[in-house]
């Protein structure tokens, strides 16, 4: 199946900015993949305190939107068989790069989280820190990483709080005192050239079932190429949570 519009301009956007975010970001890239102590979200919350991941050792352990893949770095450091997966083959060459300088390689895998090549029942853990949870629609990649975890297994990611994304205006740099978008949206939201999804806690939206964009306009079920309508929304970082679920 090809991949849908969102997909497609994700990959194109992030091949375009992966040099500038690996520059911005270096620091704690490098430090997380050096070091082996990661930590979660915008607040870079110590998963040494969340204990989020658990112990990985001997794990097979599936990275969504792995970036340089720092985080499956560290991993493999605390034993775990790591797969970096990533939408961005720019990405994907800087975690290339990465795995030359520590001398730790596993798999990279050029792919959407939203069609995994991977058989059922593949993972023990599904994680993702901000990765492809935040850019892919949820109809799909909760249902692909079901799919690959064994019974059992852990799905973990940290995500830009929905409070957030419903209290900020389109177009808006940052988040107001009110609450501007519907709770219970799920939000396809361009911002920053990207396509993020947003999905209301505690709720899903059903692959058949009509939607809302952030705009308000009533969104009728994906067309055969999976495309939404998909709504303006400018936004200022901030109000990253973690969740977690155990699969059946
Ligand atoms: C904000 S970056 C985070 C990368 C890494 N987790 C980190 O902390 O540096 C989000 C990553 O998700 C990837 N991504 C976006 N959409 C994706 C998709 N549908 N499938 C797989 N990866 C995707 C992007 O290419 C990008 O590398």
């Amino acid at each position: 199946m090809p991949d849908p519009a969102h997909v497609r301009h994700n990959r194109a956007r992030w091949n375009q900015t992966a040099d500038e975010y690996q520059a911005d970001n270096a620091a704690q890239i490098r430090e997380q993949a050096f070091s082996g102590d990661i930590a979660w979200g915008l607040w870079a919350i110590p998963e040494s305190r969340l204990h989020v991941l658990g112990d990985v050792s001997g794990k097979d352990v599936l990275e969504f939107g792995c970036g340089g893949a720092q985080w499956s770095t560290a991993l493999a450091r605390h034993g775990a068989r790591p797969v970096g997966l990533d939408l961005s083959e720019r990405q994907l060459a800087h975690a290339r790069r990465l795995a030359g300088e520590t001398g730790i390689a596993f798999p990279l895998v050029q792919a959407s989280g939203e069609q995994l090549p991977f058989a059922d029942a593949s993972f023990d853990v599904v994680f993702a820190d901000h990765g492809a949870f935040s850019f892919a629609d949820p109809d799909r990649t909760i249902p692909e990483a079901a799919r690959v975890l064994r019974p059992g297994g852990l799905l973990a990611f940290s995500h830009t709080s929905h409070i957030f994304e419903i209290a900020t205006p389109d177009h808006a740099e940052h988040a107001t005192d009110r609450l501007v978008h519907n709770y219970f949206d799920l939000l396809e939201i361009e911002a920053d050239g990207m396509v993020h999804f947003s999905l209301p806690y505690s709720a899903r939206s059903a692959p058949t079932a009509t939607t809302r964009t952030a705009t308000g306009h009533a969104a009728g079920p994906p067309s055969p190429s999976g495309e939404h309508a998909s709504a303006e929304k400018g936004r200022g970082g901030g109000g990253h949570e973690s969740c977690r679920a155990l699969a059946p």
